[in-house]
């Protein structure tokens, strides 16, 4: 069972105050319960938006479900998102996944033994004109390689 802390049921509360549908607030009250649980959401997190927000749970799944921005089981410190939409894949986007799951001994949405990466592939991420690119937290790398994904990664401790 989640419930969510008195400080995170008061921010989803003030959410739905400021939209006039309860449904606008669904997507920043998943990222509310996705951070207070550990970076992911499961029924029970659905469950209890449901709850306080009063809308149907069926409403908050078919949100949660459309967008990428929220991980469905548990992911590193880092989650690494490279795009693979046209661009990034033209340019690389697939070497650059191969070589990051290879360096780091992993497979694509698979968390790192230490707890630190998982790489994901996401749709357009609206850098195209750079691709290939990624995001970690709320920072985009672009014109990447490689090499150079992989030594931005050796920087993150
Ligand atoms: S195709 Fe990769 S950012 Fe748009």
């Amino acid at each position: 069972m989640f419930q969510l802390s008195s400080e995170g049921k008061q921010q989803v509360l003030n959410e739905l105050k400021r939209y006039e549908s309860k449904q606008s607030a669904v997507l920043p009250a998943l990222y509310i319960g996705q951070r207070e649980n550990k970076g992911f959401i499961t029924p029970a997190v659905i469950q209890e938006l449901s709850r306080v927000m009063e809308i149907p749970e069926s409403q908050i799944n078919e949100v949660f479900t459309f967008y990428t921005m929220y991980n469905k089981k548990n992911v590193g410190k880092y989650h690494v998102q490279v795009c693979r939409t046209l661009s990034c894949m033209l340019n690389g986007a697939e070497e650059l996944v191969g070589h990051l799951c290879e360096q780091l001994n992993t497979r694509v949405d698979q968390m790192t033994t230490d707890g630190r990466f998982t790489i994901s592939e996401v749709e357009c991420l609206g850098s195209c004109g750079t691709a290939p690119m990624m995001q970690i937290g709320d920072k985009y790398f672009e014109n990447l390689t490689p090499e150079s994904a992989m030594n931005l990664l050796r920087t993150m401790k």
